[in-house]
């Protein structure tokens, strides 16, 4: 298996997570560095949040984007109006481009669902050229990420299952403090420095925080698409507490930890 990553529709991906990557892509871009005239590729583009804000940024030659979710191909696809954009099929474990093709290679909120994730660090430093960029940023979810941890310590008290999906989530590769500087020393990368990017999940009400997740998107709505009808809305209602935190539903602000690492080809 080379994705853990559960997609199911790319608007409930939007809803999910990609308004959120779309906040934290600045800080990336910002913390790799960007100069006008280069190659980028963005590993794991997804809808494509990365890959858009990088036009933003610099006057790049090209950029080129895969994924492994030809539904995310898709859905980026049809968004692109930008020729020097390509977006393509393709595991991050097995990149199809020529050593030293890109000036900066970049990963936004994927290698944790990638198991093989040091493959895809060595991927990474493959296509780069001498000189250039490697870097990617995954969630804490452990510890840096409030809003979900609602949901899976609520399902840990409830069931077996719950619990098994906590220790999956707050577990997966690249997450725990030091990880992911140790993996890109460990493939070889020099001058690896690493930093914490922070921003604020600001959802309405309950509805905006939990339809994604109850519709079935990501590895938090597979678990829920799992559940008989008694179970679903035994969670349903805990989760709802747990956002309400003993005051009328409404607007909700969390914070979001992501760690991100950057490195350069020797
Ligand atoms: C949380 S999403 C992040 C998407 C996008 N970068 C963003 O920030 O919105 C994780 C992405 O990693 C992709 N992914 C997981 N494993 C992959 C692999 N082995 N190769 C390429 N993409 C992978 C998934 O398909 C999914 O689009």
């Amino acid at each position: 298996m080379s994705s853990s990553f559960n997609v199911h529709d790319a608007a409930g991906y939007e809803q999910l997570m990609g308004r959120w990557s779309n906040k934290l892509a600045p800080l990336f871009i910002d913390f790799v560095g960007l100069a006008n005239g280069e190659k980028v590729l963005d590993v794991g583009c997804g809808t494509g949040s990365l890959t858009f804000a990088l036009t933003r940024f610099a006057d790049l030659r090209e950029i080129s984007a895969i994924d492994y979710s030809p539904v995310f191909v898709e859905a980026a696809n049809r968004r692109n109006t930008n020729p020097r954009i390509t977006i393509q099929q393709a595991d991050a474990c097995a990149l199809p481009f020529e050593d030293a093709t890109f000036d900066r290679a970049m990963a936004l909120l994927v290698l944790h669902f990638v198991p093989k994730a040091g493959e895809a660090v060595a991927e990474m430093r493959r296509v780069v050229r001498p000189g250039g960029i490697v870097a990617a940023v995954v969630w804490d979810h452990l510890g840096g990420m409030p809003a979900m941890r609602m949901m899976v310590d609520t399902v840990a008290a409830l069931s077996e299952g719950g619990r098994q999906l906590r220790n999956r989530y707050c577990f997966q590769p690249m997450m725990q403090p030091g990880e992911m500087q140790q993996a890109f020393v460990r493939q070889g990368l020099v001058d690896v420095t690493a930093t914490e990017l922070m921003i604020r999940m600001d959802f309405q009400n309950f509805d905006d925080y939990w339809a994604p997740i109850a519709a079935g998107e990501g590895p938090l709505g597979k678990f829920m698409t799992v559940l008989d009808a008694t179970e679903r809305a035994r969670t349903d209602a805990a989760v709802r507490d747990a956002y309400e935190a003993g005051r009328p539903d409404g607007p909700r602000s969390f914070t979001s930890v992501a760690w991100a690492c950057r490195g350069v080809v020797p």
